[in-house]
């Protein structure tokens, strides 16, 4: 129950105001340091709880033109996942929204933002024609190996050479999901040219190749 615990000491004080759990101010400095609103495509987010952070991407995403797809099962119960010390995601979850609907809470912090496409649906369901390109993805959805797999799939073919795409929750308390995010970049090795470890936030982004064979 440490995880719980902690979670709930960290952003309980928030819970008020629109909540993101990841700091997406990193991933924003990030983007902006690396130019990627130049490049030709939207963002999305796979996994966005209550939704603040999809705000933070939104406003930024809209200065220049572009949307940010938002794809959340909306069920706070759907991951079961648990930490090494036992805790269950869900749980984590559910504490957070103390009874309130998850999708009304997110309808709530996007509301006004008209470049933001939410897709409630699980992340297994989604896919995207290849005309619908991307320039940053982030995945925080559900912690199973099998969805985290499934949601670096739904982005990195459709993400733009130079785009960059983010996970969670790396090298923390979901052991399963470091070792998958770690295949992943060894299986796909070649495509990357470069990783970046944000590590107080839990987050290892990956910059996909220009060209096959470039830096
Ligand atoms: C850790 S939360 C996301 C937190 C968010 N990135 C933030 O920092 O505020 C994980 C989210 O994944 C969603 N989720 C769980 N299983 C899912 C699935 N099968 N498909 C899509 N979303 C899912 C949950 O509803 C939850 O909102």
């Amino acid at each position: 129950m440490q995880t719980l615990r902690r979670f709930l000491q960290n952003f309980w004080p928030q819970k008020s105001i629109a909540l993101d759990f990841v700091g997406y101010e990193v991933l924003l400095d990030f983007i902006k340091a690396r130019s990627l609103h130049r490049l030709e495509g939207d963002l999305i987010e796979i996994g966005c709880f209550m939704g603040g952070g999809t705000v933070k991407l939104a406003r930024f995403a809209r200065k220049h033109g572009k949307r940010v797809f938002a794809v959340d099962i909306f069920d706070p119960a759907a991951d079961a996942t648990t930490t090494s010390d036992g805790t269950r995601m869900c749980d984590i979850y559910l504490a957070f929204l103390e009874g309130r609907s998850q999708l009304k809470v997110y309808e709530e912090a996007v509301g006004g933002l008209d470049n933001v496409v939410t897709i409630r649906q699980d992340s297994k369901t989604v896919s995207f024609p290849a005309s619908q390109k991307f320039v940053f993805g982030f995945i925080d959805g559900n912690h199973q190996p099998d969805y985290v797999r499934n949601d670096f799939s739904i982005i990195w073919s459709n993400l733009v050479p130079g785009g960059v795409l983010g996970f969670h929750d790396y090298n923390t308390e979901l052991p399963e999901v470091t070792d998958c995010i770690d295949a992943i970049i060894a299986t796909h090795t070649e495509e990357i040219t470069e990783t970046q470890e944000i590590k107080p936030q839990h987050i290892i982004l990956l910059v996909k190749r220009q060209r096959a064979g470039k830096p």
